[in-house]
């Protein structure tokens, strides 16, 4: 029995895991791992709970951002921004955003779990920063068509950007992108700049293909209704950006060969 109960849960747990995984030890939806709504999450670079309130504030702040308020952490996590992790966000409080209730994390609530607003400003926390530059980079689409473009364009992308956009569209239809135009900061690897097509819901399976330079790429049929485009750029040299549009494509009808008789 209890060997029948492990298997259960552990394929629970595998088809869980794809839109919904582990990284550095904290579940999280990979879709919205690093931002929505220009949200995001930050932690010191020697790792969690390590930033005191000042310090957190100066991490946004070097960012161009601010301590996200709680109404726009609340934004976030509507559109599924899940992170399991504590920190600092405006005017001293501290909390983090649940989407999924789970045993390990928020006791099992949703909603922003708050621990309120902290006397001491000593304590150490994360931070969660907003950042509004950012903020029409990605996002959810459900249009049957629409254009997504780098950040600012058709002005150059600015570095350090990262964007996610989940597009999803009617059961049974599939999506095809079409690349109208292309200039992204060219290396042999696409490791500096890039912009990353998965063919799933997540950017953890179904990678279909990476691009950079100025290579216009062919375009892209899905195998579902649903396709995750990320874009990332490091912290030198940009392009041009690009757009593209995508396309609801309904399933070819069933053999309708007419013969002229
Ligand atoms: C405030 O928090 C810090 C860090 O947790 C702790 O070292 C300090 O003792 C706290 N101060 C007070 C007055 O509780
Ligand atoms: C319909 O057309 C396709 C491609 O033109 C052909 O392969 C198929 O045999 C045709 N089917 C019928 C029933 O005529």
């Amino acid at each position: 029995m209890r060997v029948l109960a492990l298997l259960w849960t552990f394929c629970l747990l595998l088809k869980e895991a794809q839109a919904w995984g582990f990284k550095n030890g904290i579940f999280h939806n990979s879709i919205w791992l690093e931002q929505a709504a220009g949200v995001y999450h930050r932690e010191s670079r020697q790792g969690r709970y390590q930033l005191t309130y000042k310090e957190a504030k100066a991490v946004c702040k070097y960012e161009g951002g601010t301590l996200a308020t709680y109404k726009q952490l609340e934004e976030a996590r509507q559109i599924g921004f899940h992170v399991c992790a504590a920190g600092w966000f405006d005017r001293g409080r501290v909390g983090y955003p649940i989407v999924k209730a789970g045993p390990n994390c928020g006791f099992g609530k949703v909603g922003i779990i708050d621990y309120g607003y902290r006397l001491n400003k000593s304590e150490k926390w994360d931070v969660y920063c907003y950042n509004p530059n950012s903020k029409e980079c990605g996002g959810v689409l459900t249009d049957q068509q629409k254009m997504i473009q780098s950040p600012g364009f058709p002005e150059e992308y600015q570095n350090e950007q990262i964007c996610y956009w989940h597009i999803r569209v009617r059961l049974g239809q599939k999506i095809r992108l079409n690349f109208l135009e292309f200039d992204v900061e060219d290396d042999t690897a696409c490791l500096a700049d890039y912009l990353e097509v998965y063919d799933s819901y997540d950017d953890v399976s179904g990678f279909a293909g990476r691009f950079c330079g100025d290579y216009l790429p062919d375009d892209i049929i899905s195998t579902g209704n649903v396709m995750t485009l990320k874009f990332l750029s490091d912290a030198s040299i940009t392009g041009g950006g690009f757009q593209l549009q995508y396309v609801a494509v309904n399933p070819a009808p069933k053999s309708q060969n007419q013969t002229h008789n």
